[in-house]
C-alpha cells in the first residue's frame, strides 16, 4: 500500500515537535555563519547531517543553533521555517525553540522571542497556518538554568513582551543521558503557577520510568518521543487510559536516535492500536532532509495505512494540541472536509 505524497502533501496538518532550529535552510545556516563569523567544519553543512547517536545529532543542532545571534536572525529562521512548513501542508503548529545557548552566549530572551514573534506573524500571514512557540528548556544546562528560564518566561509574558502572545508553554529537550527528570519539578511547578503548559522530551534515549515521571511527578500534559514507553505493557495502557498524547518522530527515530532500522519497525502502530493517542511529527526536518508531507508517506508506507487511517491521523494532532475546543473542532472538520474532497477514487480493479 502507498499512498502518493502529494496527497498526503495536499491534506491539511498539525505538527506538536518540531524545533525551529532544526527547520533552518542549509542556504541559510551557511548564510548566517559567515555574517555572524561562525566556522563551520564543513564547507557544505549538509555533509555533516549524519548521525550515529542524539548526542552526536545534538553536537550538530548546537552548532546550527549557533548561527543565531541577531534578532533578524531569528525573524528570518521563523519565516523560512513557516513558509517551507506550509509548502508540505502543515497548518497549524506548536514549535519549540531552545535558547540556553544564546542566552548564555549574552543575548536576552526578549530579544529572540521578538525576532520569533515577528517572523512568526510574516509567515502566518503570507501561508494562512497559525504557528505557535514552546519555550523548552536545555538539559545540558542543567534545572537552574531551567527554572530560570521559565521564569524569565513568565515576567515576558506579564510584561506582554513581543513574541509572548505566541508562547503556549514550554518543555525541555536536549540530552537524556545521566539527566534524573525530577530534577526539574521546580521550573515545571513554575511553570504551572505560570499559567504555561507543559510538555517535554523523553524516552528517546531513558526507561518508560523516565516517560512515567515527565507526566507524573512533573505534571506535563504531553510527552515528546516517549518511545521507550513502548517497553512497559502496564505504563502503555495508564497512558492510553489517561490520553496523554505522545509526539512521536519515526523517522527522526531511526535517524537520530538510532533506535530502529527503519521506520517499519517504529512502535507508533502498535501503542496506537493500544489505545494511546499518538502524533506524527518531523522533529528536525532541515537536519534530516524530511518534511511533513515525507513523513506522513514515509509511515503510510512502512506501516500499509491507506489515506483514510492517515486522515485519523492527522485529526489525533488536533486532539493532542493546545488549541481550544472551538477551534479545535473547527481544523478537525477542516481536515476531514478536505480529506473527502482529495480521497482517491476506489481501484475499480481492485479485487478483480
Ligand atoms: N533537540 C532537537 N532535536 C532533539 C531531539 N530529537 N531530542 C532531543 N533534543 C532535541
Ligand atoms: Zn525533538
Amino acid at each position: 500500500m502507498t499512498v502518493a505524497v502529494e496527497l498526503l502533501r495536499a491534506l491539511p496538518k498539525v505538527e506538536l515537535h518540531c524545533h525551529i532550529e532544526g527547520t533552518m535552510r542549509p542556504e541559510t545556516v551557511m548564510d548566517l555563519a559567515r555574517r555572524n563569523h561562525v566556522p563551520l567544519p564543513a564547507n557544505d553543512v549538509r555533509d555533516l547531517y549524519r548521525y550515529r547517536s542524539l548526542d552526536e545529532f545534538l553536537s550538530v543542532f548546537w552548532l546550527v543553533q549557533s548561527v543565531l545571534v541577531s534578532r533578524d536572525d531569528w525573524a528570518r529562521l521563523a519565516y523560512e521555517s513557516v513558509v517551507d512548513a506550509a509548502a508540505a501542508g502543515r497548518v497549524y503548529a506548536e514549535v519549540f525553540v531552545t535558547p540556553a545557548r544564546h542566552l548564555a552566549a549574552g543575548q536576552s530572551l526578549r530579544g529572540v522571542l521578538a525576532g520569533l514573534g515577528e517572523g512568526l506573524a510574516a509567515g502566518d500571514a503570507d501561508t494562512g497556518c497559525r504557528t505557535m512557540l514552546i519555550v523548552d528548556m536545555d538539559r545540558a544546562y542543567g534545572p537552574d538554568a531551567g527554572r530560570q528560564l521559565v521564569e524569565g518566561l513568565a515576567q515576558l509574558r506579564r510584561a506582554g513582551a513581543v513574541g509572548t502572545e505566541r508562547v503556549l508553554g514550554i518543555g525541555m529537550d536536549s540530552t537524556e543521558i545521566g539527566v534524573d527528570p525530577l530534577g526539574y519539578v521546580p521550573a515545571y511547578r513554575a511553570a504551572a503557577a505560570a499559567g504555561l503548559r507543559r510538555t517535554g522530551h523523553q524516552g528517546e534515549n531513558s526507561p518508560a520510568t523516565a516517560v512515567a515521571a515527565v507526566v507524573e511527578q512533573l505534571g506535563a500534559e504531553r510527552v515528546d518521543h516517549g518511545l521507550s514507553l513502548a517497553h512497559d505493557a502496564a505504563l502503555v495502557q495508564r497512558f492510553a487510559d489517561r490520553r496523554v498524547p505522545l509526539t512521536m518522530c519515526p523517522t527522526s527515530n531511526v535517524v537520530i536516535a538510532n533506535a530502529f532500522p527503519t521506520v517499519a519497525e517504529h512502535p507508533l502502530p502498535r501503542l496506537r492500536a493500544a489505545g494511546v493517542l499518538v502524533t506524527i511529527n518531523t522533529d528536525d526536518p532541515a537536519l534530516t532532509n524530511l518534511d511533513l508531507a515525507r513523513e506522513y508517506a514515509a509511515c503510510a508506507q512502512a506501516w500499509g495505512w491507506d489515506f483514510d487511517q492517515m486522515v485519523d491521523l492527522a485529526v489525533d494532532g488536533v486532539s493532542a494540541s493546545w488549541l481550544d475546543e472551538a477551534d479545535k473542532r473547527a481544523l478537525a472538520e477542516r481536515i476531514r472536509t478536505e480529506a473527502v474532497r482529495l480521497r482517491p477514487a476506489p481501484d475499480p480493479l481492485a479485487g478483480s
